[in-house]
C-alpha cells in the first residue's frame, strides 16, 4: 500500500507514522530524541523511517521540525530551543533512507493537519497556534499555507507582545512564547510557589520532591486551585492579546489552539477567548474569529508533514 511517512521531531521524542491518502495513520514508531548531536537526531529519524518503510510503498517523507525552515524545505536554519543551526536535515535523512525528504516547520505541519483533517477543516483561513515548549504557528489564508520570502512566515512565537518583558530563546525580550508558552506557564508557577509556598501549596504537593511541571499546574487547576488558575490566567491573557494582534493582520475565521498546553482544554481556551475579545479591534462591526481547541492531538504534526510531502 502507498503511504507517506510523517515525522514529528520534538524536544523529547521523535514520532513517525505511515500515513495513507486519507490522512489515516496506519503504523506509528516513537523514539526518544537524542540530546547528543544533530547527527544523532538525523540518524534516529532514519531508523524510525526504516522501521516503517519495510511494510509499505513509500512515496516521500515529511519531517516537522521545531525551527525556522527555509523556503526550499530542506534546511533548519535556526531553532531557538534546539541545537540546529543551518542543519541540512533533508539531505541527511534522504541519504540514510534513500527516499525523497521534505522538511517543514513543526507548527506548519500541525496546522496543515488540523486544516485538512481536524479542527479547522470547515474553514478557509485559519491560524493554528501550538503552545508547548515554545509557541509555533501555521497560517492558512484562502486554503494555502503562508510561507513568506524566506519560508519563515508563521513564526508567531516571536511576535513581541510585551516589550522589555521575558527573555526569549531567540534572544529578544517579550516574545509571545517567552510570555505564554508551556515553559512560561511553568516559570510562572515555580515563581509563585517560591514567593508564597502557602498559596502555591497544592502545586507543591503534587510536585512532591521534584520541581513543579506543567502537568502539576494543569492538575491543580482542574481541581480549582486558585494559584494554578492564576498561572493559566496569566498565559491566557497573553495568548488573547497575541491572537488579537494576528487578527488585525490576517483576519482568519478561526484560531486553533494546539500543542501540549492546549490539552488542558477550557482551562486555557476560556480565559484566552475573554482576553482575545477584549483586545480585538472593530469587534462590534464584524464577526469575531472562533477560538477552537485542536482535535488531532499529538498526531497533527505527523499527518500534516506526511500530506505536505506529497507531490
Ligand atoms: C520556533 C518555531 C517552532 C515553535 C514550536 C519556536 O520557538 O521558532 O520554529 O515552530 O517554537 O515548536
Ligand atoms: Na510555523
Ligand atoms: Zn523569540
Amino acid at each position: 500500500m502507498r503511504v507517506n511517512i510523517g515525522v514529528d521531531v520534538g524536544g523529547t521524542k521523535i514520532a513517525a507514522g505511515a500515513v495513507d491518502d486519507n490522512g489515516e495513520i496506519l503504523a506509528l514508531v516513537r523514539k526518544p530524541t537524542p540530546a547528543s548531536s544533530s547527527d544523532a537526531v538525523a540518524d534516529t529519524i532514519g531508523e524510525c523511517v526504516k522501521e516503517l518503510a519495510g511494510s509499505y510503498d513509500v512515496e516521500a517523507i515529511g519531517i516537522g521540525a521545531a525551527g525556522f525552515v527555509d523556503r526550499e524545505r530542506t534546511t533548519v536554519v535556526f531553532a531557538p530551543n534546539l541545537a540546529w543551526r543551518n542543519e541540512p536535515l533533508a539531505e541527511k535523512v534522504s541519504q540514510a533512507t534513500g527516499h525523497r525528504v521534505v522538511v517543514e516547520n513543526d507548527a506548519n505541519a500541525a496546522a496543515w493537519g488540523e486544516f485538512k483533517y481536524g479542527a479547522a477543516s470547515e474553514h478557509s483561513s485559519a491560524v493554528v497556534v501550538t503552545v508547548g515548549t515554545g509557541i509555533g504557528g501555521g497560517i492558512i489564508v484562502d486554503g494555502a499555507l503562508l510561507r513568506g520570502a524566506g519560508g519563515f512566515a508563521g513564526e508567531i512565537g516571536h511576535i513581541v507582545v510585551n516589550p522589555g518583558g521575558q527573555r526569549c530563546g531567540c534572544g529578544v525580550l517579550g516574545c509571545w512564547e517567552a510570555q505564554a508558552s508551556g515553559t512560561a506557564l511553568v516559570r510562572i508557577a515555580r515563581q509563585l510557589a517560591a514567593d508564597s509556598p502557602v498559596y502555591g501549596a497544592r502545586m507543591l504537593k503534587l510536585a512532591g520532591d521534584r520541581e513543579i511541571t506543567g502537568l502539576d499546574v494543569t492538575r491543580a487547576a482542574q481541581a480549582d486551585d486558585p494559584a494554578a488558575l492564576e498561572c493559566f490566567a496569566e498565559i491566557a491573557e497573553w495568548i488573547g492579546i497575541g491572537m488579537a494582534t494576528l487578527s488585525a493582520a490576517i483576519d482568519p475565521d478561526v484560531f486553533v489552539l494546539a500543542g501540549g498546553v492546549s490539552e488542558s482544554g477550557d482551562l486555557l481556551a476560556v480565559p484566552a477567548r475573554a482576553s482575545f475579545e477584549k483586545s480585538l479591534t472593530a469587534k462590534e462591526f464584524r464577526p469575531a474569529p472562533l477560538v477552537k481547541i485542536a482535535t488531532l492531538g499529538n498526531n497533527a504534526g505527523i499527518i500534516g508533514a506526511a500530506d505536505l510531502a506529497r507531490r
